[in-house]
C-alpha cells in the first residue's frame, strides 16, 4: 500500500494526532525585550480557512506533500493560495458573519520574502492569538503556545529561506482546563488579533530589561539587564539624555545590574512625565519611553510618590463594536479619553491582559492601570497543567509591562470560590507575582462572604489590596446587606470595590424600579456612591463597566447578546445617566 494510502488510513484512525504538536511549548522563557526595536510587520492580507475537524493537523497539510513517490500529483484537500483572504490582526468573528459564533481551529497562512542583512538571528513575535497557537514555517513545526492574551516569540533563524511559507494555526475552543475556563461573561473572540512581526538581532542581544525608580528619596534609578546569545560578558550602556545620564553596566554571565543616582521628575496621572531611555549591548539597542514613579502601601493607605491617592476608576473589557478584541490605537485612546471625561485617574483592564499598547498609551495619557490574568470563576484549580498555564500568562504579562509607569497593580484573578484548591493555586500566583515584581501591589477581585455578611476571603492574606465585587441594588436588590457587610468588615488592607453596577438598555427610560432602564441604573449608582463614598478603608472604585459589551450569556429582549452594565452604549456614543453620577462623584 503506497505512502499516501497509509497516510490516508493513518489520518482517519489517529485520534492522537495532536500529540506531535504540543511541544516545544513557547513560554515566557522565550520572550525577549522587543520594545523600541526595529520590527518588520507581517500584518496585512493573509489566506484564511476555518478547520472545524482539525484536518490540517490530522493530514499534516503543512508538509505540502503534493506528489507520491512516483511523482504523480495527489488529490489535495487544501489550497493555501486559493483560500479566502483575511486581515491580520483581526478577530475572525467580526470579519465574516459566517464566523460570528465559530469556535474551533482556523488556519492563517502567507508567504514572505527574507533577505539577510547585518543580523545574525531572527525571531517571530505574535502579539497574541486566542487561545492555542501552533506555528509552522517552511514545512517545519516550530512550537505551541497556550494563552489568549499575551505575546509569544519563536526563533526562526535556522528555518528561513528566500521565499517563506508561514502558517499559524489558532484554536479558540473553550475548555474547562484552560485559563479562562469554558464559562465567561464575555465573548470568546478567536484569531490572530494582535500584531505579527519579525525581529532581527545580532548574535548577542538584550533579552530582558528592568528599569525602575529606587531609593527612599526617589533619587536613584535601578537597572537590570539580561543578555543572551554568543557573548554573555561585556558592557551594557544606559543613556537617558534628558537627565544627562549615560552609564556603563557590567554584564557577567548574561546579567548586569546597577543603581544610578538620578532625580527624574516623577510620573503621576496629572503629570505623566516620560523620559527617553536607550540601552545598548554589543551593538544591540533598545529605545524606550519610561516614566518613573513609586507606589507604596502604609497603614491601609496607598501612596503614589509619597502622596496619598484614591483610585477613581472604571472597569473595561478589551473590545470594540467594530473590531472585537483587535482594538486599534485610536479606540484605546477614545476609551481612555472617555474615562478621563468621567474624571477617572484609573482603569481596571478586565479580566485578561489587554494589548501592550494600552499601557503605553496610559503611560502617555496619565492613567493608572490594574492588569489581570484570566483566573476567572471556576478554574480547574487542581490541574497542574492549568496552574502552569496561569503562571505562564502571569510571567508573560509581567515581563511585557513591568517597565510601564501606568501599571500599578497586578491582579491574579476574579470571583473564584474560596476552596482549598483555589487558595493553593492563587496563593502560588500571588507569591510568584511578588517574586517577579516586588515593586507593585498584588490584588484579586474577591467575593464578599454573603453568609457571614462581611469581607472575608482566605486569599486576602496573600494580597496587598483587596478587590471586592458586589452588585447590591442589582443581583441582590437590597442595599441593607451592603451596609451590614461594610459595618461587619474591618480589613487591615486597602479595599477596592472592583465591580458594582446595574444593567440598562441605552436610551431606555422608565420608573426607578423598572429593571434595564437608565433610571433604575442611575438609582443604583446613586445609592452605591452614597454608601461607598463614606467608607474609610475603600481606596479605589472601578464600577462595572465603561461600555456595554458582547456576551452570549445575555439573551433577554433588552440584552440581545450584550451585557448592558455599561455606563456607555456599546458604540460608546451614548452616555447613560449613570455616567454623570460617576463623573460628579469623582469630581468631588
Ligand atoms: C461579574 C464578573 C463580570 C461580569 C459581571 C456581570 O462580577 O466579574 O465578568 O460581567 O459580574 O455580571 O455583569
Amino acid at each position: 500500500m503506497g505512502e499516501e494510502i497509509k497516510n490516508y488510513t493513518e489520518n482517519i484512525h489517529n485520534e492522537e494526532y495532536k500529540k506531535d504538536f504540543c511541544s516545544p511549548v513557547l513560554t515566557a522563557a522565550n520572550m525577549f525585550y522587543d520594545k523600541g526595536r526595529e520590527k518588520e510587520s507581517l500584518n496585512g492580507c493573509w489566506n484564511f480557512q476555518i478547520d472545524p475537524y482539525d484536518t490540517f493537523l490530522r493530514s499534516r497539510w503543512y508538509q505540502e506533500i503534493e506528489e507520491d513517490e512516483k511523482g504523480r500529483k495527489l488529490p489535495l484537500d487544501y489550497d493555501f493560495e486559493h483560500w479566502e483572504k483575511t486581515t491580520v490582526p483581526s478577530c475572525w468573528n467580526l470579519v465574516d458573519d459566517r464566523y460570528l459564533y465559530y469556535e474551533g481551529a482556523a488556519i492563517y497562512t502567507r508567504k514572505f520574502e527574507y533577505s539577510k542583512q547585518r543580523e545574525n538571528r531572527v525571531f517571530l513575535k505574535i502579539g497574541a492569538a486566542n487561545y492555542e497557537t501552533r506555528i509552522f514555517l517552511n514545512r517545519s513545526f516550530l512550537g505551541y503556545h497556550r494563552g489568549g492574551s499575551t505575546p509569544f516569540y519563536v526563533e526562526i533563524t535556522e528555518h528561513l529561506e528566500k521565499e517563506n511559507r508561514l502558517i499559524i494555526l489558532v484554536d479558540n475552543k473553550r475548555r474547562p482546563e484552560f485559563v479562562p475556563m469554558s464559562n465567561t461573561d464575555w465573548f470568546n473572540y478567536g484569531g490572530l488579533y494582535r500584531d505579527v512581526e519579525l525581529i532581527r538581532t545580532l548574535d548577542s542581544y538584550l533579552k530582558d530589561i528592568t528599569v525602575q525608580l529606587s531609593g527612599d528619596n526617589y533619587d536613584a534609578i535601578k537597572i537590570k539587564v539580561e543578555v543572551d546569545g554568543l557573548h554573555k560578558n561585556g558592557m551594557a550602556e544606559i543613556d537617558i539624555p534628558e537627565l544627562g545620564l549615560g552609564e556603563d553596566i557590567r554584564v557577567k554571565d548574561g546579567l548586569g545590574e546597577s543603581i544610578i543616582k538620578a532625580c527624574p521628575e516623577l510620573w503621576t496621572p496629572g503629570n505623566p512625565r516620560l523620559y527617553e531611555v536607550n540601552i545598548s549591548y554589543r551593538g544591540d539597542q533598545v529605545r524606550e519611553k519610561l516614566g518613573f514613579r513609586d507606589i507604596r502601601i502604609k497603614d491601609g493607605d496607598i501612596y503614589l510618590n509619597g502622596e496619598k491617592i484614591f483610585f477613581r476608576g472604571v472597569a473595561c473589557h478589551e473590545e470594540s463594536f467594530e473590531n472585537g478584541r483587535a482594538l486599534i490605537e485610536e479606540e484605546i485612546r477614545e476609551n481612555f479619553r472617555l474615562a478621563r471625561e468621567m474624571n477617572c485617574n484609573f482603569l481596571r483592564l478586565a479580566h485578561y491582559p489587554h494589548t501592550g499598547k494600552a499601557a503605553r498609551i496610559a503611560d502617555e495619557m496619565g492613567l493608572m492601570l490594574w492588569e489581570e490574568i484570566p483566573v476567572y470563576w471556576a478554574i480547574d484549580f487542581s490541574n497542574p497543567e492549568t496552574i502552569q498555564d496561569a503562571e505562564n500568562q502571569l510571567k508573560e504579562l509581567i515581563k511585557r509591562d513591568k517597565n510601564r509607569a501606568s501599571v500599578l497593580i497586578w491582579s491574579v484573578g476574579n470571583e473564584n470560590p474560596d476552596t482549598d484548591e483555589r487558595l493553593a493555586f492563587m496563593k502560588r500566583l500571588a507569591l510568584k507575582t511578588r517574586e517577579l515584581d516586588p515593586t507593585r501591589p498584588v490584588s484579586a477581585a474577591c467575593l464578599v462572604n454573603h453568609v457571614e455578611r462581611k469581607i472575608e476571603d482566605r486569599l486576602t492574606e496573600y494580597l496587598d489590596i483587596i478587590g471586592i465585587n458586589e452588585y447590591y441594588g442589582w443581583y441582590d436588590p437590597e442595599f441593607d446587606s451592603l451596609i451590614e457587610i461594610i459595618e461587619n468588615s474591618k480589613p487591615d488592607k486597602p479595599v477596592f470595590i472592583t465591580e458594582f453596577g446595574a444593567a440598562a438598555l441605552a436610551g431606555h427610560r422608565g420608573a426607578v424600579n423598572e429593571l434595564f432602564t437608565e433610571d433604575n441604573q442611575q438609582q443604583v449608582y446613586r445609592k452605591q456612591v452614597e454608601l461607598l463614598g463614606e467608607i474609610p478603608y475603600i481606596k479605589g472604585l472601578s464600577p462595572w463597566i465603561l461600555y456595554d459589551f458582547r456576551c452570549p450569556r445575555r439573551t433577554n429582549r433588552f440584552q440581545r447578546g450584550y451585557n448592558l452594565k455599561g455606563l456607555l452604549s456599546r458604540d460608546k456614543k451614548h452616555k447613560k445617566l449613570s455616567f454623570y453620577i460617576m463623573k460628579e462623584f469623582y469630581k468631588n
